[in-house]
C-alpha cells in the first residue's frame, strides 16, 4: 500500500484550481517586480490576488509564518519574509506562493531578475527552471522519486552549480507538505514508486557556489552559508498515465 494519499479525479479538479490561482498570483507579482518595489508590497499584491480569486493564502500562519508569500533575495534561498526592503537593479528574487481552494493546496515558486542582472545570475535562474522541467519530464507512473532527483541533479552538474541538499520537494494535497520528500539529488530508479494520482511539489534550488545553508535569526530565512546567490523554482504536478500534468501553470 502506498504511504502517499492518491487523489481522485474530483480532488484533482480542486488541486487544478488551487494551482491555477497560485500561478496567476505569481504572474501578478512578477509583473510588479521592478527596482524600488518593496518585498512587503509584493506580499500585499499576492495576498490580494489570491483572495480576489476566492482562495486563501496557505503560507499565512503556517507554523507561525507571518506573511502570504516568501521573498528570498540574492543569497537567501527560501523562506525569506517580506519586509520594507526595496529590491534594486541586479537583485534576483525567489517568489514562493501557495493557495488553498476548497481544502486543496497549490504551491509554486519563480525566480525573477530585477532589471538587468549579471550573465552568471541569468544562467543560474535559467538552470533551475530547466532542472524543474527536467524533473517533471522524468515522471512516469511505475518510475521512482529518484528519477526526479537524478534529473534535477544532472542539470546542476551540467552547469556547475551547487545543489541545496537540506531542502527539497514534497507531496501536496489537503496539506501543503505531505509524503514523500523529494530530494534534488540522488540516483534514479530508487525511492518510492510513482503512481497515478500522486500530487507533488517539485522545487529545485541551486547556488552559484556552495551547498551549505543556515537559517537567520528570524527563524525562517534560509541563506547560503558562503553567501553565494541562489535560485529556486517550483511547480505542483499531478501524475497521470502519460507522465505529469503541471497544475501551477497560468
Ligand atoms: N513552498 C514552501 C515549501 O514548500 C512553503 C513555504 S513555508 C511557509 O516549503 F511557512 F512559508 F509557508
Ligand atoms: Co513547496
Amino acid at each position: 500500500m502506498s504511504t502517499v494519499p492518491l487523489k481522485t479525479s474530483e480532488q484533482l479538479v480542486k488541486m487544478r484550481q488551487a494551482g491555477r490561482i497560485t500561478a496567476l498570483a505569481l504572474q501578478t507579482v512578477n509583473e510588479a517586480i521592478t527596482p524600488g518595489v518593496t518585498t512587503a508590497e509584493l506580499n500585499r499584491i499576492a495576498e490580494a490576488a489570491i483572495r480576489k480569486m476566492g482562495a486563501v493564502p496557505s503560507f499565512k500562519g503556517y507554523q507561525g509564518y507571518p506573511a502570504s508569500i516568501c521573498t528570498s533575495v540574492n543569497e537567501e534561498i527560501v523562506h525569506g519574509i517580506p519586509s520594507a526592503r526595496k529590491l534594486v537593479e541586479g537583485d534576483i528574487v525567489s517568489i514562493d506562493a501557495g493557495a488553498i481552494w476548497r481544502g486543496y493546496q497549490g504551491d509554486a515558486a519563480i525566480t525573477v531578475a530585477v532589471g538587468n542582472v549579471s550573465e552568471e545570475c541569468r544562467r543560474l535562474i535559467c538552470s533551475v527552471e530547466e532542472a524543474l522541467m527536467a524533473g517533471i519530464a522524468a515522471i512516469r507512473p511505475g518510475g521512482h522519486i529518484g528519477d526526479i532527483s537524478h534529473a534535477v541533479e544532472m542539470v546542476a552538474q551540467r552547469y556547475g552549480f551547487g545543489i541545496v541538499r537540506e531542502y527539497g520537494g514534497h507531496g501536496i494535497g489537503r496539506e501543503m507538505h505531505e509524503q514523500p520528500r523529494i530530494p534534488n539529488w540522488g540516483p534514479a530508479g530508487r525511492g518510492l514508486k510513482l503512481e497515478v494520482g500522486m500530487t507533488l511539489a517539485i522545487e529545485p534550488m541551486f547556488t552559484l557556489k556552495g551547498s551549505a545553508t543556515r537559517t537567520l535569526m528570524d527563524d525562517w530565512t534560509v541563506v547560503t552559508a558562503d553567501a553565494s546567490w541562489a535560485a529556486h523554482w517550483e511547480h505542483t504536478v499531478a501524475i497521470n498515465e502519460q507522465g505529469a500534468e503541471i497544475l501551477t501553470r497560468a
